[in-house]
């Protein structure tokens, strides 16, 4: 079947998940310095890096919750049972055999059924788990120690340990969610959406869209 250009990611859409893609990586970057798993900026330096880019991550956060209310864009996110079964057989068999996605993708449902579950538990599990596990490391850290005794009941280790098994699975969603990119039509056709804007969709699709 024939293949039109169809814009299917807006731009602040683009914006906010490029955006997002640089601070996880640089907060990954530093907090696994700040664990101890490695030496590269130091210490001091990685803490502050870090502390610096989970600001710019919670304002970024802001900002798409409320795009995602105002445009609508939560909806796509309602889960669904419609293609489960069929997204299941793909993900296990069918995308090794180098079958077609059961579901075709379009502006108004970018996700199959088992997207929105794996982006439903990003966002209503491991990002809240992440920045309200760090606030609270923040505020242990910065007011505890500048004499402010609010928060004296935290218990950093356990603080420590939620938040280190976040990162863990956050790591563990962008491998997964990076290699996921790549069973498109071709290799790159998904990243190439997420850069332009536009994705290549079925002619039959696209004009659907266009109603
Ligand atoms: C808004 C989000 C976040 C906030 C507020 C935050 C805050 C913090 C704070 C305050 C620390 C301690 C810094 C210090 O000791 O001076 C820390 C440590 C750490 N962070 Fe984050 N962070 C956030 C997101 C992330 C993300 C996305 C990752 C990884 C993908 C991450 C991984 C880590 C790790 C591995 C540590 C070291 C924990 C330890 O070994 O005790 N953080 N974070």
């Amino acid at each position: 079947m024939a293949k039109k250009a169809v814009y299917i990611y807006e731009r602040f859409e683009r914006f906010w998940h490029w955006s997002q893609a640089l601070l996880v990586s640089l907060l990954a970057l530093t907090g696994f310095e700040i664990h101890g798993s490695y030496s590269l900026l130091g210490f001091e330096n990685a803490a502050a890096l870090h502390n610096s880019s989970a600001v710019l991550l919670v304002v970024l956060i802001v900002f798409s919750v409320f795009w995602h209310f105002t445009t609508d864009a939560w909806r796509q996110y309602i889960p669904t049972r419609k293609n489960l079964q069929a997204q299941i057989r793909y993900y296990t068999a069918g995308v090794f055999r180098g079958e077609l996605h059961p579901v075709k993708k379009t502006r108004r449902r970018k996700m199959n059924p088992i997207q929105v579950l794996a982006y439903l538990s990003l966002k209503l599990v491991i990002v809240p788990l992440m920045v309200f596990s760090g606030m609270l490391y923040m505020a242990y850290r910065y007011t505890y120690q500048g004499d402010l005794r609010a928060l004296d009941f935290l218990n950093l280790k356990a603080v420590a340990f939620w938040h280190v098994l976040g990162a863990y699975l956050l790591l563990l969603f962008t491998v997964v969610h990076v290699y996921m990119t790549t069973t498109g039509s071709t290799v790159t056709e998904n990243l190439k959406a997420m850069l332009t804007g536009y994705e290549e969709l079925e002619e039959e699709e696209a004009e659907l869209e266009s109603t």
